[in-house]
């Protein structure tokens, strides 16, 4: 059995395997990538930095929800980042715009059938943790998920676990080589737990209070869906949240995407610079 979100798109490792195989010129890998990398909103910009770069559209990879359900166009591009081989997407499907959680981590079925068996996940995030600041970048130590949904409802996919170990949601090597990047060139780097929300309202103060009773440092609407499917798959996995904002109740000011963006786009050198010395020293 197929998961289908409503639209057609069918969300199963095998139509993952099956896309892979029909991509896989276009996207001319020549071997396995060392990495796949999830750029998060406003944060896309790494793609410029991939060499070589062959891209696919969204719209174009079998299995991927269509055009008009997405709004902006995503891309999936191969290419060499630090002179390795590398996997991107920029753009991802939020369970938000109304697509099941199946939909949500399909994309990481794919990049796992093209090869890939570490996933850089990153994100825009608001800030709890009291100490941090917008435009802090903080490594994905843990996650709470705050979706009320599961990405390994259903059946079993063909390689899964069925009940995956979630003790090491992001990968203690791949965080040590994370903060390792940081002290090398210079990007002070935070630690701490994301919780993953459904959205696509921001919070209240209410909840933002709760969150932090909960043990989270930063709040967002995406990732946590790829980590599951990342994890059932045996893929390990790293991350970055973005702090674009202090989360709601914490600042003086109503919440805003402009402000988002515009942090991202304020530590957007930062955070490419930050990825690439990582993906060197895998
Ligand atoms: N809450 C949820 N998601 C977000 C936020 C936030 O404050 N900032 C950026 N994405």
């Amino acid at each position: 059995m197929t998961a289908r979100d409503g639209r057609g798109a069918t969300a199963s490792a095998t139509v993952a395997r099956d896309a892979a195989e029909r991509i896989g010129d276009r996207l001319a890998l020549g071997g396995a990538p060392v990495a796949a990398i999830v750029l998060g909103s406003g944060l896309g910009g790494l793609a410029e930095r991939i060499e070589d770069a062959r891209r696919v559209p969204f719209r174009e990879v079998p299995g991927f929800p269509s055009a008009t359900v997405h709004g902006h166009a995503g891309q999936l591009i191969a290419g060499r980042l630090a002179g390795r081989p590398v996997v991107a997407l920029a753009g991802r499907f939020h369970m938000y715009e109304g697509h099941s959680a199946r939909v949500a981590g399909y994309s990481v079925r794919v990049l796992h059938a093209l090869g890939a068996r570490t996933l850089f996940v990153s994100n825009a995030a608001g800030g709890i943790n009291r100490t941090f600041q917008a435009g802090d970048l903080m490594v994905i130590a843990d996650h709470i998920n705050l979706m009320w949904r599961n990405q390994l409802v259903g059946a079993l996919e063909p390689g899964d676990v069925r009940f995956p170990d979630m003790s090491d949601p992001y990968d203690a090597a791949l965080r040590a080589k994370l903060h390792a990047a940081g002290r090398k060139i210079g990007v002070a780097l935070r630690d701490g737990v994301y919780a993953g929300l459904l959205g696509p309202s921001y919070e209240t103060p209410a909840e933002v209070r709760m969150l932090e009773r909960l043990g989270a440092d930063a709040v967002g609407m995406s990732t946590v869906p790829e980590t599951i499917v990342a994890r059932a798959s045996g893929v390990r996995v790293a991350g970055v949240s973005c702090i674009t904002n202090l989360a709601c109740g914490l600042s003086m000011h109503p919440l805003s995407h402009e402000e988002v963006i515009e942090t991202t786009t304020r530590v957007a050198r930062d955070f490419e610079r930050l990825v690439t010395e990582w993906v060197a020293a895998l």
